[in-house]
Parts: structure tokens; sequence; C-alpha cells
């Protein structure tokens, strides 16, 4: 395909949204400003900005049936199958979706889309841990809406703290767009057949979910709390023997990159993001953190390691960040979801508005049988 969205150099490790830098963008705009800069094309001004957020904070509740449907999965469901269920459910509560040539159906799915995956995300979250649903309260931030229907429960007041409201804030940024990677093909693929974009989002959850894309992060943090369970940085030679042995099967978690052959620059400002928020919650000392940098450390230094390029990626660092925030593991990967939601509708939109939009049907290499008779199974 042709985009203007987003814009990787895996050589220099260079990562812009629309022209401009995820390292200012990250440090310089809130995750809203840059919803708007991925699907509008320009960063908003002060009053768009405004405007921008109250339309989007009011369309954070979700249907009220929406609630029958979460109760028909079990309990210990996985969020990401419930997540894919619920999204894919949105196109029967919004049915005009369908018209997906219509300007205003496409920009107000967007919107819904963007606006309601906090709600869905933290609704899975509560049921399955049992608790009440906390609704969107709008006058917050995006992300404190967020963190409050995580997090408070109706018996007490919910205190949002601001560094840690920053650090979800800034792990949204980082993840909102990857150009054509495996979910955001699948979107477009899913969507170039003119389905609603609610199922081809639907689509790319689901191919999110894989431990070699969305679901990385979830096994770095298990590979690491593995590692310091058994022996800790004292073992970490012997580990890291392992993942360069062809032959046992294990990787380096969260390291190496289809496109980047230099530093992923999302994982310098997650690693950032790391050190503030466990010096905000006094953990300076987790272990987990400390054997992450030390498998950094060894493995920037390796010639295994060297010799492939293969350096730090986003989710080496976003596991510890989200578990210091109270995520459950299971629950990374719907945050990734939320997070490139904005990417996947907006590489969705480009593609619809695009003159030549045709369907798609990628190319194979047939390497099967030549035509041949089909006998009747008696004389096979
Ligand atoms: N640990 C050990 N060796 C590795 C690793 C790793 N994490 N990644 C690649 N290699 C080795 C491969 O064995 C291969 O070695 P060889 O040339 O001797 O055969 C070489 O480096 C190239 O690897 P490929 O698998 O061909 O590289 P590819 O670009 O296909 O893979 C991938 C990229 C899937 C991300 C890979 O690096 C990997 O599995 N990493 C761990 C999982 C991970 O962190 N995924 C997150 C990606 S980022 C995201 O989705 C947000």
């Amino acid at each position: 395909c042709q985009s203007t969205i987003t814009y990787i150099d895996g050589d220099a490790g260079q990562l812009l949204y629309r022209g401009y830098p995820i390292q200012d963008l990250a440090v310089n705009c809130d995750f809203l400003e840059v919803c708007y800069l991925l699907y509008y094309g320009e960063l908003p001004n002060a009053s768009q900005k405004t405007e921008f957020q109250d339309l989007v904070m009011h369309h954070t509740m979700v249907h009220e049936q929406m609630q029958f449907f979460l109760r028909g999965f079990r309990r210990d469901a996985h969020p990401m199958a419930i997540l894919t269920g619920m999204i894919g459910a949105m196109s029967a509560f919004y049915p005009d979706s369908m018209d997906i040539n219509s300007a205003e159906q496409q920009d107000i799915s967007a919107i819904r889309l963007i606006a309601k995956m906090p709600t869905l995300v933290a609704l899975s979250y509560k049921y399955s841990i049992g608790q009440p649903i906390i609704y969107p309260q709008n006058d917050l931030s995006y992300t404190q809406n967020f963190m409050r229907m995580m997090f408070a429960t109706p018996c007490e007041p919910y205190k949002q703290n601001d560094v840690l409201v920053r650090a979800m804030d800034r792990i949204f940024t980082l993840h909102a767009d990857h150009e054509q990677n495996a979910s955001t093909s699948t979107v477009r693929l899913c969507g170039s057949s003119g389905t609603t974009p609610f199922a081809a989002i639907a689509a790319g959850i689901a191919c999110l979910w894989g431990p070699a894309h969305g679901g990385a992060n979830e096994a770095c943090l298990s590979m690491l709390e593995h590692l310091n369970a058994n022996g800790g940085i004292s073992k970490v030679g012997e580990f890291m023997e392992k993942v360069k042995d062809k032959n046992s099967g294990a990787r380096l978690m969260g390291f190496g990159h289809r496109v980047y052959k230099n530093f992923d620059p999302r994982a310098k400002l997650m690693q950032q993001t790391c050190r503030e928020v466990l010096g905000e919650l006094g953990l300076e000392n987790d272990p987990i953190f400390k054997l992450a940098m030390a498998l950094e450390k060894i493995a920037l230094e390796d010639d295994y390691f060297v010799q492939r390029k293969l350096y730090p990626n986003v989710d080496f660092y976003s596991g510890i960040v989200l578990r210091a925030l109270n995520i459950p593991t299971d629950a990374f990967t719907c945050v990734f979801a939320l997070a490139r939601t904005v990417g996947w509708i907006s590489q969705w939109k480009e593609m619809i508005t695009d003159p030549e939009f045709k369907i798609g049907r990628p190319r194979q290499l047939y390497m099967g049988e030549r035509a041949r008779e089909a006998k009747p199974v008696a004389k096979r």
C-alpha cells in the first residue's frame, strides 16, 4: 500500500508519526493529541484539542446490553478472547457503520472505537475479577478515565497518581501505530472487502494476540519472572547460551525486530518510563528490572546479538512498567490493542478513501501437484 501515516527507518532506529519523531510526541503531546494527529494528519491546536477531547469523552459509554454479552464468557476467559468478541459485536450495536462510504459514518466509527476501547478493556478486567463495573467519568482525561475504570471501586474515592497516568499515556503513544505490521495489515486486508470497521478491527485484535506480536511483552515478562525464580542474575550467562542455541527453541523475548536493525526508539523511551514508574513506587531495586538491565547489557555486547543486529524492542521494558501499574499480565495485550486502535482505524480510513481502493489478495507461489484425476474411493 501507499501510506502517509507512519515512517520507520529500521537502520537508523527512526519512527515518525505524520513526520513527527516519536521522541517529541511522547514528551510534548498527550495520547489524544497523537490520536488526532494519526487520524486527521495534523496536530490539533488548543481549540481543536478541546473539541476532540470533548467528542471522544462523550462517546466513552458502551451500550448497556454489552454487559449481558460479556456475561456469556467464562470468568477465566483470556481478556483478548473477550475483547475480540466484544469489538466484533459492536457492528451489531452500530449497524449504520456498514455504510463505509459515508465520511460521517467513517469518522463516528473511529471516535467510537477510540472512546470505547478503554471502557471495554476495563469491563473485561472487572468481569474477570468479579468487581463491579466502574462507569466512565467524562471530566477526566482519557488516560485518567482508563485508570479509574480499571482500579477504582465504588467503596472509596479513587486517587490519581500523575506519574503513573503519564506513564500509561506514554505507553499508549508508543504503541499507537507502527505502519504495516501483522495486525495493521490484517485490518487492511479484512477491511478491503468492505466489511464494517468494527469487524476489521476485531480481526486486527485477533492477530495482535500472538506472542510474536502483541503478546511479546507478556512472554517477555514471563521469561524474566521465570529466570528470576530460577537463579536470577547468577543464571544469566547460562540463559544467554540457551537463547543462542538454535536447538533449545528459546528466544530472548523483547529482543529483535523485523524492521529495526538498530535500537527501537520506543525501547529507550520505555526504559526511561520504567525508571520513572519504579522510582515513584519506591521499587528502584525491583529484581526483575535489574535482571532486564543485566540481560540487555550482556546481549548488546555479545557477538551473536551484535552480528544479527538484535536490539531491545518496545516490549522488553513495557511488561515491567505494566506490571508496576498493576495491569494483570494477561491484560497486557489488551492495553496494546487499546493503544493501536487509533493506528488501525487511521490506516483503514486511508485505505477506503484511496481512489484506487480495491479488495486485497496476497499472491501465492503454487508448489503443489499438477492437475490429476480424482477417482472414486473404490479405485484409489
Ligand atoms: N533471541 C535469539 N535469537 C534471535 C532473536 C531473539 N529474540 N530474534 C532473532 N534471533 C535470531 C534468529 O534465530 C536468526 O538467527 P540465524 O540468522 O542464525 O538463523 C536471526 O536472529 C534473525 O531472526 P529472524 O527470526 O529471521 O528475524 P525476524 O525479523 O523474522 O524476527 C522477531 C523478528 C519475530 C521479532 C524475532 O526477533 C523474535 O522472535 N523476537 C522475540 C519476540 C519479540 O520480542 N517480539 C516482539 C516484536 S515487537 C512487536 O511486535 C511490538
